[in-house]
């Protein structure tokens, strides 16, 4: 970094504030503004942790207002310092609110907490630029294909052409016409001198349509007094893009999750059709994975590597481990599958579900805190809740573990080798003892030992012509009937 000119060679203290005390009165919500979600993540996190990559925390100023307790709650993780503007007076109010916090510091980079994509690289590029422009006010602007809603950038011109100083900022309700033809945008991001910036501030005036202190009338008040005021433009605009309507949010949420395939890809993982997939920002996934089309991985979901997880599956919060296969619909949700288990198609892994390495859990099967040991196999039709089952287990089809007796969940265990016939009820607690049988369509009521078979249904009663007798009656009624 280059040293500020007539200082001393020491580098400049800088400090980061992030607005994000305003309300978000667009996005007709309960909710504040910048706790609404992209990417599955807060867009105030995003701004933090990118904040957190250029400076550490103790250095980062989050300024809350509106719902300031649920924000400070939601974000106190990151070890941040938090400051309250305790009234929303406008964006040049808020960062009035952080003066006493910022002071100290040479100078102060200004982030928007609706502004989430923005880069780390692309605020070291505007503190750089800050450093050997020598100037009291840098903004960070973008050429926007449609820029209404955002503050103008009216650049000074020498003989004639724009240069990189600027005159002021003008917000969109106070453009005029000629104005209203400048495509350039402010992206609400800035780097200040600390000095000039609170020397100037209390200048600001409310005479505006919203009655607000607009922080962006700074630059015309130092221009005026002929401080440096320079612009840096990045070169894509969504880099910078706010949110500020359920459009732009759902704008913004395409672009994150694009960003994160994009990641993705880039460190070996195969992703078809990546715009149908719905990734999350936290979402890890191990090389050599391959995710097909409309495929969801949510929360902290982790996936190994050599895995294959197919269509229409939804992952949340789930850990899975190297080459799994997760066949269509299939639906993990806080849940574990080791190395080399399938799922699916149609399986529906609930909270606490451990999968052992190699066990098969097949169509429409339910589990629901189950653990299933290496090798088990649960393939079709089957609801395991409460149950605790051995290595190479076979539950037949239509196995059900009845754990709640209307009162308690009750546990089932089903210990090594044991193989359940299908259609059978297992009603906990109880346990089926190593390598035993159940017969199908068995209602288990008490313990089977080790080893044994129990069966517990009715005896099977033949009638040796029952079903003819039945039908030659049948016949003869007819034809009393029509001839009568
Ligand atoms: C602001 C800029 C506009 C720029 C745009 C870029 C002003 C006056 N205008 O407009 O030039 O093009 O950002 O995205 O600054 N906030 C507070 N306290 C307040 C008001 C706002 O902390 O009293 C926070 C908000 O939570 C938000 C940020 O400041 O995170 C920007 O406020 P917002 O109302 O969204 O400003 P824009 O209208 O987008
Ligand atoms: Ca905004």
């Amino acid at each position: 970094m280059p040293p500020r000119k007539g200082t001393s060679n020491a580098e400049p203290r800088f400090a980061i504030a992030i607005m994000a005390a305003g309300k978000g009165t667009r996005l007709k919500s309960k909710h504040p503004k910048v706790m609404h979600e992209i990417g599955g993540k807060p867009l105030l996190q995003y701004v933090i942790d990118a904040a957190k990559s250029i400076l550490p925390a103790h250095d980062i100023f989050v300024i809350i207002g509106h719902e300031a307790e649920r924000v400070r709650e939601a974000m106190a993780g990151n070890g941040v310092n938090f400051v309250l503007q305790a009234e929303q007076l406008g964006t040049g109010h808020a960062v009035m609110s952080a003066q006493q916090a910022l002071a100290s510091y040479d100078d102060v980079l200004v982030l928007s907490g609706d502004v989430p994509l923005l880069r780390a690289e692309t605020i070291r590029a505007i503190r750089d630029f800050h450093l050997q422009q020598h100037a009291a006010m840098t903004i960070l602007s973008a050429e926007f294909p449609d820029p209404t809603g955002y503050g103008r950038i009216v650049r000074k011109k020498k003989t004639g052409k724009a240069t990189d100083e600027v005159d002021a900022i003008v917000e969109q309700k106070k453009l005029t016409s000629q104005q209203a033809k400048i495509r350039e945008a402010n992206s609400g991001i800035y780097a200040f001198a600390t000095k000039p910036l609170f020397d100037n501030l209390r200048e600001l005036r409310t005479d505006n349509p919203h009655r607000e202190y607009y922080l962006t009338d700074v630059a015309a008040i130092l221009a005026r007094k002929r401080a440096r005021v320079v612009v840096l433009k990045v070169s894509f605009a969504h880099e910078v893009a706010g949110a500020n309507n359920r459009l732009e949010l759902a704008q913004l949420d395409v672009e994150a999750r694009a960003r994160k395939a994009a990641e993705l890809m880039s460190n070996g993982v195969t992703i078809f059709r990546p715009d149908t997939c719905v990734i999350d920002s936290e979402v890890m996934v191990g090389t050599d994975t391959v995710i097909e089309p409309f495929v969801q991985l949510l929360g902290r979901t982790r996936i190994g590597a050599d895995c294959r997880i197919q269509s229409y599956s939804v992952i949340t919060s789930s850990e899975i481990g190297d080459g799994v296969h997760v066949r269509h619909g299939s639906i993990i949700t806080d849940s574990r599958v080791a190395q080399g288990a399938v799922i699916g198609p149609y399986s529906h892994l609930r909270p606490g579900s451990d999968i052992g390495q190699e066990a098969h859990v097949g169509n429409f099967v339910e589990t629901k805190k189950a653990k299933l040991g290496r090798g088990a196999k649960a393939n079709h039709l089957t609801y395991l809740g409460d149950a605790v089952v051995g290595e190479r287990v076979n539950v037949g089809a239509g196995t059900i573990t009845c754990n709640y007796d209307g009162v308690n969940k009750n546990t089932t265990v089903i210990e090594d080798g044991a193989f359940i016939g299908s259609d059978s009820t297992l009603v906990a607690p109880v346990k089926i003892g190593r390598n035993a049988y159940v017969g199908a369509a068995a209602c288990i009521t008490d313990d089977v030992p080790a080893d044994a078979l129990a069966i517990a249904r009715s005896r099977q009663v033949n009638k040796e012509g029952w079903a003819k007798a039945k039908r030659q009656k049948a016949k003869a009624q007819l034809a009393t009937e029509d001839t009568e």
